[in-house]
This record gives C-alpha cells, structure tokens and sequence, in this order.
C-alpha cells in the first residue's frame, strides 16, 4: 500500500489501521529473546491493551508447558519459537495441558519450517515471523477480539482545543458531520462540555439530554439505551447532546465515560469526542484512548505553548499511536499580531492538518442558523479544508478541489439566460 502523506512516513502503522481495544483479558507471554520480552512487556502499557491483565517472562514453549501442568491457562498465550525445537511438537505439548477456549499466539522465527496450516491444525489463533516491535505483539492480540466477534468497533477521534473559545466544538462537528456525508461513515458526535456545549445549537436540534443521561444512569449502559438517547442529525450521524444547563455541576471520575464509549464503539463506525477544554482525569482519559487526536489552536503565544504541553504529554503516553495532529483555526485575523504557520509548525515540529482561515461571516452564519459550514457554502475554501481533514482522518487520499474550467462563468451565463428564456411566458392580462 502506498503511503498517502509525507508527515506519516515516521508513523509505525498506516494512518488508516485501526486495532480496537480488548476487554478485560488475561494473557500470558513466554519469550526466548530479549527483545521480544522487552516488546511483549511494552505492549501491555499500551492504551489498548489497558483493561487486559499482561505478564510476561522467558523460557519459551518448554516454560509455559511446565507452567500449564500445574496452573489453569489464561484468555491468550503468547509464545516466542526461537527455531532450536521442533514447534509443532511443543505445541501438541502444550495442547495436552491447555484449557479449550485459550487462544495462542506464536511469535516464531524465519527458521521455522512448520507450515501455516500446521499451525492452525494445533489450534494456533495468530503467527506472527520475529523479530517483533511492541505494535507488532499490540495488534496481534487485538486481532484476536476483535476479528472473532461479529461488532463494529468504531474509530473514535477527540478534538480538543488548546485555550477555550478557539473553535475546537466548531471544527469537530463540521468534522463529524462531514465524514457521515462525504465518507458514508455512520457517525456520533459526542458533547461532553455537559454545562454549555453548543452541539445542540449547531446541528439546530431541539434539547436533548442525552450525554447526561447515559453517564449518570445507575445502570451500565446498553445499546438499546444509546439508540434511545441519540438525537438524529442527517442520515447518517447522530449527537449525543449536552443538557447545556446549570441545575448541577458535572465533576466525574477518570473512567465515568467508559462505557459510553465501550457501548458506542460496539455499533458506531466513527465516533467524535467534543472534548471540552480543560484537564482533569477525565478529559485526559479520553485524549489517551481516543484512536486520533485533533489539538485546534489559534496561532498566539499561550495557544503555541498548551499545544506543545499537549502534544507532548499525549505522545508520551501513546508511545505506539500516531502522534496528536493539530489544527489552527481563526488564521488571518483583520489587525490581529499572529505566530506565522511556519513558525507554529517549526515549535511544533509537525505540520498542522488544517489550516482555517477567520472568516466571521461564514462561521457566524452558520453558528446562528444551525447549519455546517458546507451547507452555508458548498464549494467555499473552508468546506474543502473540512473535507480533506475528514479524509485524512478517515485514512483516505486528499481532496482535490475539482478545476473550474476557464467557460465556467460564461457557461453559467449562458445557462442563465436560457432557463430565463425557456420560462413560461405570462399570459398578458
Ligand atoms: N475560523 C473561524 N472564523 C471565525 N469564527 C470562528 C472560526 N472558528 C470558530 N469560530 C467561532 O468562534 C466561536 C467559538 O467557537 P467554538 O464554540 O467552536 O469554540 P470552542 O473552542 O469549542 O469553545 P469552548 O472553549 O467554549 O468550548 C464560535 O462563535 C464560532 O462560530
Ligand atoms: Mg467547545
């Protein structure tokens, strides 16, 4: 597969892979080198195998049969084949003392003979040729989850802004709202700024309390619940709405959105988080478990220095994700001093995804008529810009803005006065 963007040639997966979380888990490792204990333990600080439990130690097959004989076997086994045994042969052992339901995992070596479907026979779920990286062991158990059970596990993408009032609401649901259309991708917006979120106002739907709902409801939220909670917006995208009203105060727990986001993930293919700004462990729990980060900025100095803060602190606790991207918005202020794009992206060192310019007419059209930017105007550079970053997003090519033919405006023209002329003519009274 090609590579679709420069800025991804450092990403350690395709901008488009995406390895869904697994569920509370057990998995046990048998490495024979250590680099593939070093990977093996690596993986289980990932973000997506953060609910499984994870241990990992040496010895290889002739380990975890000892191991076996005397213990029962976990959810997942991993075993490193280091091509001095015959593989097949330790696996029909470890067969022997192996509960039913235990799925195994071979890390082999290039110097293993035994075919494929060899392996498969002895009940071998996933082989993967060493040596491997972290990502390698994350996605392979992953692969083991998610592929075996007929749900959707939907990509969630959190857009955050750097300082308050930037424009981060307004860039997710022109966002979400384009990838439902554009994409076809069955999409839910989630407000969880739960005092003001303007989602509701946005996307001109009545009030609807749905994200309180669901987080505050004593029982575990079902689908069954979600799809009773969603307000619809267009055919093909659903927002879970913010009360926006001041009659309690919203404080969480780090993992009170948890659920939410687990039972959403279970139906909807795209799920776009309006993270609201502010840093608590909450709003930090869902930047670090989102599959995308979008950080919108505006190009000053306390912008410039959260954005960095940010990236910074998320890249380090995502080591195996694609790093935050990053948006500046409101570019072009009339009389305003801006850091110039260049230099934001210097201090940054990544280019922005996106970026938009001010326009207080356009957004402020759109923001009191409830409409996305691409309704108030098709074909303005800003929808573009909308449509390009929902493609990137989505792991799909750039948009190229369709080349106006130079007959255009006369053709318009042209079209004009024919349909004037082929109006039906009044009778005269
Ligand atoms: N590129 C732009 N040009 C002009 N106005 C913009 C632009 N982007 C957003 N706005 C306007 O800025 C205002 C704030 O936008 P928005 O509510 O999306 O910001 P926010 O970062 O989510 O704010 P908050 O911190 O309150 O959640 C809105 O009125 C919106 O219409
Ligand atoms: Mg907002």
């Amino acid at each position: 597969m090609t590579r679709l963007h420069d800025e991804d040639a450092d990403d350690p997966r395709h901008p488009e892979e995406h390895i869904a979380p697994v569920p509370r888990i057990s998995v046990q490792a048998f490495c024979e080198t250590e680099q593939t204990l070093k990977a093996v333990t690596a993986a289980g600080q990932d973000r997506r195998l953060a609910k499984a439990h994870l241990t990992a130690r040496d010895g290889g097959l002739a380990a975890a049969i000892e191991v076996y004989e005397s213990m029962p076997t976990p959810n997942v086994i991993v075993i490193e084949s280091d091509g001095t045994r015959d593989i097949l042969e330790g696996l029909d052992d470890l067969a022997g003392v192996c509960d039913p339901g235990t799925r195994v995992v071979v890390i082999g070596n290039p110097n293993d003979t035994a075919p494929y479907r060899e392996l498969v026979r002895r009940g071998v779920n996933d082989y993967v040729v060493g040596p491997v990286e972290t990502l390698d062991v994350v996605r392979s158990i992953c692969s083991l989850f998610s592929a075996s059970e007929a749900i959707i596990t939907g990509r969630v993408i959190a857009v955050v802004g750097a300082k308050g009032g930037v424009g981060a609401s307004t860039v997710a649901h022109n966002l979400a709202w384009t990838i439902a259309r554009d994409l076809a991708l069955d999409s839910v917006v989630i407000d969880l700024d739960l005092a003001f979120g303007t989602a509701g106002l946005d996307y001109n739907q009545d009030p609807v309390q749905g994200i309180a709902n669901a987080v505050l409801s004593q029982d575990r939220p079902d689908t069954a619940l979600m799809e009773r909670l969603l307000a619809k917006c267009t055919e093909r995208l659903s927002l879970l709405a913010a009360p926006a009203t001041l009659d309690r105060v919203y404080d969480f727990g780090a993992e009170a959105f948890d659920a939410v986001f687990d039972t959403l993930r279970m139906t909807t293919p795209c799920i776009v988080l309006d993270v609201p700004h502010q840093w608590s462990g909450w709003t930090r729990r869902a930047l670090v478990n989102a599959d995308d980060i979008v950080i919108v900025a505006e190009p000053d100095l306390a912008n410039l220095r959260n954005t960095k803060n940010m990236l910074s602190v998320l890249k380090a606790a995502r080591p195996n994700d694609r790093p935050p991207l990053y948006c500046l918005n409101q570019v072009g202020m009339h009389k305003r001093a801006e850091i110039e794009v260049k230099a934001f992206a210097k201090t940054m060192e990544s280019q922005p995804i996106a970026v938009i310019p001010f326009d207080s007419k356009l957004f402020s059209t759109a923001a009191n008529n409830g409409q996305m930017i691409a309704e108030v105007s098709k074909t303005h550079r800003t929808t573009l810009l909308f449509q390009n970053m929902a493609n990137r997003l989505a792991g799909r090519g750039e948009v190229k803005k369709p080349k106006r033919s130079l007959l255009e405006p006369l053709l318009k023209k042209l079209k004009g006065r024919s349909s004037r002329n082929s109006a039906p003519h009044r009778k005269a009274s």
